[in-house]
């Protein structure tokens, strides 16, 4: 993104708090247009009167939404350059307190809102000839989550499905890669927050994250899961290579 953007339309979910209003704020300020979608529709709405961006109602586990919210951004300014796929929940459920309606809302937003917001959004980046596309995943897509693996095993499935379609669309310039945040600051948390702070954990703050966001959105690769901890420059995170099969 060192291109002139100030043509450029972006377009974030989860954007009405937390990481994603961050975001929404930097493309903003980096002079895009942009597009705040959440099924949140007060703080959607409050942000994006303060940009002078639009808000539009959605939820990311429907293709539709995805798809109303991509058609909102091109018939309102004309065409789509960046798209965030931020939203996000996380039940906190151990695997002893597994819950069918929690597992479906976890998998439905974390990584059913990730496969529809890129599928969504694919025809208005080839009409535009191209893109960035980030998705917010997780540094628990990194490593084991006991507390929460069905957390863990969504933003895994995002990190691999970014690996998976990076490579081929960057070709056709639209750059796919994933964020892979540790612990920060934001309403997400909800509980579990009173135990980092208590065990001392270094929080990040969501202006680290936004910072980060920034550096991944201005890198020139695609199909990179960029490993954002406390203390650490953001970093594509080296994958170890899987051995070829033996004959
Ligand atoms: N805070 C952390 O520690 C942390 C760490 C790593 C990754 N993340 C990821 O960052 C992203 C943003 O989370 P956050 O920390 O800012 O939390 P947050 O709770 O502040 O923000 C989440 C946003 O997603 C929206 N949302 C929830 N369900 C939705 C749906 N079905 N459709 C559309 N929007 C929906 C919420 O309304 C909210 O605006 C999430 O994907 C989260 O998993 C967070």
């Amino acid at each position: 993104m060192t291109e002139d953007v100030t043509d450029q339309v972006a377009l974030v979910t989860g954007g009405g708090s937390g990481i994603g209003a961050g975001i929404v704020r930097m493309l903003a300020e980096r002079g895009l247009r942009v597009v705040v979608a959440d099924i949140a529709d007060e703080p959607a709405r409050a942000l994006a009167a303060g940009i002078g961006g639009l808000a539009v109602h959605c939820d990311v586990r429907s293709l539709a939404d995805n798809r109303a919210a991509v058609d909102a951004a091109v018939s309102t300014y004309g065409r789509l350059d960046v798209v965030v796929l931020n939203a996000g929940i996380a039940e906190g459920n151990s695997i002893d307190d597994f819950d069918e309606d929690a597992y479906r809302r976890a998998m439905g937003v974390n990584l059913d809102g990730v496969v529809f917001g890129l599928t969504a959004a694919l025809p208005a980046l080839r009409t535009t000839g191209g893109g960035r596309v980030l998705a917010v995943a997780s540094l628990a897509g990194l490593a084991p989550v006991p507390e929460d693996p069905v957390y863990a095993a969504n933003k895994a499935a995002v990190v691999n499905f970014v690996r998976s379609v990076g490579p081929a669309l960057a070709t056709e310039h639209i750059l796919v890669n994933a964020l892979c945040p540790g612990y920060t600051d934001t309403a997400i948390l909800g509980r579990f927050r009173e135990l980092l702070v208590g065990a001392n954990w270094p929080l990040m703050q969501v202006k680290d994250v936004v910072a980060a966001a920034g550096t991944v959105l201005d890198s020139e690769d695609g199909g990179e899961a960029w490993l954002i901890q406390s203390g650490h420059p953001a970093q594509p995170y080296r994958f170890r290579g899987i051995p070829g099969p033996k004959a």
